[in-house]
């Protein structure tokens, strides 16, 4: 194995986030802005013989977790491939979808030994989930979470909270934890990315949330590890979980692990840092990629891309010159 990847905090990363496309078959505003969005040219995309040779690259340098993520993953034609291949490495792989596909793909994602997905899923009205997505496909995200529940995989809701939204929901997305041991609910406050018109004022805060929360149920909080995304708390007498992400609230940079590799082969050593590495290109022409990896993360700033928290003024920075949450990669 070689040396990991470390940054000048001492921080190990060990985390690999590879978007397969900035495509997705809805279209939600706060992470692709416009219906009509320019995708990246096929030429400049990854192929699947280049992730898996980028994937294993990163696992000789330590990296034990790979998620999968968009765009959705699930509209790459060579899904299958991917999986198969990633499925080989010695780690841990995952993916975050909206799960419209995943029937067509649920025996592969088995197959490569993924036993836990993370759904994004805004709002359980039909109405609103048109609004937010522009796509009318609530009944089929519903069925196809089920249809991972019923297979014994374990499922993470993503709702992304904004206020005046879908924020009247909480309660009824807790709900969902109560039955199913393998069932998690994640809250997640609203954060910049271009063009998605975010403000201060459109975030539901980590506390805001709880409070809420406290209005109709009795819960505790379960264990975590430094690096997680959530908070995780546990209804009393639910047999699932529900957890909290406050990015802008409450950061959890300093156990940051994470790598973010994005379709068209760009490594970002922060989601907020607008500086990327191109190593596509140069894996293209033949040259070892490892020096580029190690001299980015030396760069890598301790929080939020240099930003610091998050303030009303300094978000505007990451709101105006990074990409699209879509051409990120999730
Ligand atoms: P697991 O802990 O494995 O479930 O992964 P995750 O929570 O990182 O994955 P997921 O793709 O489901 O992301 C959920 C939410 O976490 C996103 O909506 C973001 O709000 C937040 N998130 C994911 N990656 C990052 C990151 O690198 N930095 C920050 N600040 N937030 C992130
Ligand atoms: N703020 C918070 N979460 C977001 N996601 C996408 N855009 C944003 C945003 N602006 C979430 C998606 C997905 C996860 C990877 O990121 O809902 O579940
Ligand atoms: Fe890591 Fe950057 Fe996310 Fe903070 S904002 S957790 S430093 S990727």
């Amino acid at each position: 194995m070689s040396i990991p990847i470390l940054d000048t905090f001492g921080r190990t990363h060990t985390y690999l986030r590879i978007s397969l496309t900035d495509k997705c078959n809805l279209r939600c505003s706060y992470c692709m802005p416009q219906e009509d969005m320019q995708f990246m040219p096929h030429r400049h995309l990854m192929q699947a013989e280049e992730i898996a040779y980028l994937a294993g690259v990163f696992v000789e340098m330590g990296v034990d977790k790979i998620r999968l993520t968009g765009g959705e993953p699930l509209v790459r034609q060579d899904f299958g491939t991917i999986i198969d291949s990633l499925g080989e490495l010695p780690a841990t792989l995952t993916l975050t979808t909206n799960a419209i596909q995943i029937d067509r793909y649920l025996s592969a994602i088995q197959a490569a030994g993924i036993s836990s997905l993370n759904v994004s899923l805004d709002t359980l009205d039909a109405h609103k989930f048109k609004t937010i997505t522009r796509r009318d496909q609530l009944q089929k995200t519903l069925d196809h979470i089920d249809l991972l529940l019923a297979e014994g995989l374990t499922v993470k809701i993503n709702m992304v909270v904004m206020k005046g939204v879908n924020d009247d929901e909480v309660n009824e997305f807790v709900g969902l934890t109560l039955q199913n041991p393998r069932m998690q609910v994640r809250f997640i406050e609203f954060m910049p990315f271009n063009g998605n018109q975010w403000d201060m004022s459109k975030i539901v805060s980590y506390d805001s949330l709880l409070e809420t929360i406290s209005q109709r149920y009795s819960f505790s909080r379960l264990p975590g590890e430094l690096q997680d995304t959530a908070h995780l708390f546990q209804v009393k007498g639910g047999a699932g979980s529900f957890g909290i992400i406050g990015t802008v609230t409450h950061p959890f940079c300093s156990g940051c692990n994470r790598i973010r590799l994005t379709a068209d082969g760009k490594l970002k050593n922060c989601l907020f840092d607008t500086t990327e590495v191109d190593l596509l290109g140069p894996l293209r022409a033949g040259a070892d990629v490892k020096p580029l990896i190690y001299a980015h993360f030396r760069k890598k700033h301790f929080a939020h891309g240099g930003h610091g928290q998050f303030t009303a003024e300094n978000a505007k920075d990451a709101y105006e010159t990074n990409r699209t949450m879509i051409a990120i990669g999730g």
